[in-house]
């Protein structure tokens, strides 16, 4: 009876010990695209869009607004790849501007710089990976 109650709590303590480790390498991976992204950030994208993702006036929009961000999350690879322009309302102001394409950078930078931006200025929308950027592009039109 004893045996078998401590074979329960060993089993028990096995999964937990499972789960908790599954969670913190998802967790890393996280955090490693999240802090290469900022980098990325600073040089790639930081000159128009702000320290803060602020934007700029009436010229460039800010990264502040979530609801358009998740709704044009399969979208964002293109944006950055292909460039974007013509009318858009971010954060309740329209832009009708144009954004210069870069097509330097690889699905697994362009995954890095968009986690950092989904996830930073009150954003919080986990991680975008590098597969899912190349699946993205895929459907660029
Ligand atoms: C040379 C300035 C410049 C740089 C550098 C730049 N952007 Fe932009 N971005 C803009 C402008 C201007 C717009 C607004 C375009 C429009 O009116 O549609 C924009 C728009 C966007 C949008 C909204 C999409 C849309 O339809 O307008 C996203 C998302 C975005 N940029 C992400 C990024 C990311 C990520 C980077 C870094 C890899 C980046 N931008 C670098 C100027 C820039």
């Amino acid at each position: 009876m004893k045996a078998k109650f401590l074979f329960i709590i060993a089993l028990f303590i096995t999964i937990a010990a499972i789960v908790s480790s599954c969670q913190s390498e998802s967790d890393m991976t996280f955090n490693r695209y999240y802090t290469s992204g900022s980098l990325l950030y600073q040089t790639k994208c930081q000159n128009c869009h702000g320290m803060n993702g602020e934007g700029l006036g009436q010229l460039i929009p800010p990264f502040s607004d979530s609801v358009y961000l998740k709704k044009n999350i399969t979208k964002l690879p293109c944006f950055v790849k292909n460039g974007a322009s013509g009318p858009v309302i971010l954060a309740g102001k329209t832009f009708n501007s144009k954004m210069p394409a870069q097509d330097n950078l690889s699905a697994i930078e362009v995954a890095e710089i968009l986690t950092y931006v989904t996830n930073s200025f009150g954003n919080k929308l986990g991680l975008i990976d590098a597969p899912k950027v190349n699946a993205d592009w895929s459907n660029c039109n």
